[in-house]
């Protein structure tokens, strides 16, 4: 590869990377445990929801993570969509070597997933699919349970966290009543 062309790929690169900051991303934080019982989780603002029947969402794991081993060799996982109040927690799971239970009442659920009800709605999965996506994988999760949470979310924009400015609460229109 010649200068001028590994110029152009990091150029590339760089671009995508500040273009992929500009587009606001709700924030999850993703939750399992492993064989030993160990509980693991990061933060990720690769996710979407998938399909309505069945009920399947994904999120996306670096390689790279620590925790991948986990979530990789794990049945099932928790996904949290974070409420503002808890950005410091966010930040917390997208530290690695970081201690990232202690100190939260995170709870282990009747499907053995350690889930923080105060963190914002959260969806219980059972692992449905893994796909390659480059550096990441790509986790299929099938929802077994879904609990609404009260409070606004925080998004990721431009590499930060912002809160919403969220309409009064008549309306934000609810499910069902698209017309
Ligand atoms: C707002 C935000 C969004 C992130 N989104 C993702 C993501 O979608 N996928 C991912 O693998 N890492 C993402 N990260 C980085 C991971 O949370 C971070 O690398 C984490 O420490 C990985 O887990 P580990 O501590 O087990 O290595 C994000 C970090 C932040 C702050």
């Amino acid at each position: 590869m010649s200068a001028t062309q590994h110029e152009a790929k990091s150029t590339g690169c760089a671009e995508f990377r500040d273009v992929m900051a500009s587009f606001p991303a709700g924030v999850t934080v993703n939750t399992t445990v492993d064989s030993d019982g160990q509980w693991w989780g990061f933060t990720a603002s690769a996710f979407c929801s998938l399909s309505a029947d069945p009920p399947l969402v994904l999120v996306c794991l670096a390689k790279s993570a620590e925790c991948y081993p986990a979530f990789m060799s794990s049945d099932s996982i928790a996904i949290h969509f974070v409420q503002k109040q808890f950005e410091g927690l966010a930040r917390t799971f997208a530290t690695r070597g970081a201690d990232k239970f202690t100190g939260h009442p995170f709870e282990l659920t009747p499907r053995g997933l350690p889930v923080l009800r105060e963190l914002g709605s959260v969806l219980e999965c059972s692992v449905f699919a893994r796909y390659d996506g480059g550096d990441h994988t790509i986790i299929v999760g099938r929802v077994e349970d879904a609990l609404l949470g009260s409070s606004d979310p925080v998004v990721f924009y431009k590499r930060d966290f912002h809160s919403l400015p969220l309409p009064p609460e008549g309306d934000v229109p609810v499910s069902g009543s698209s017309s």
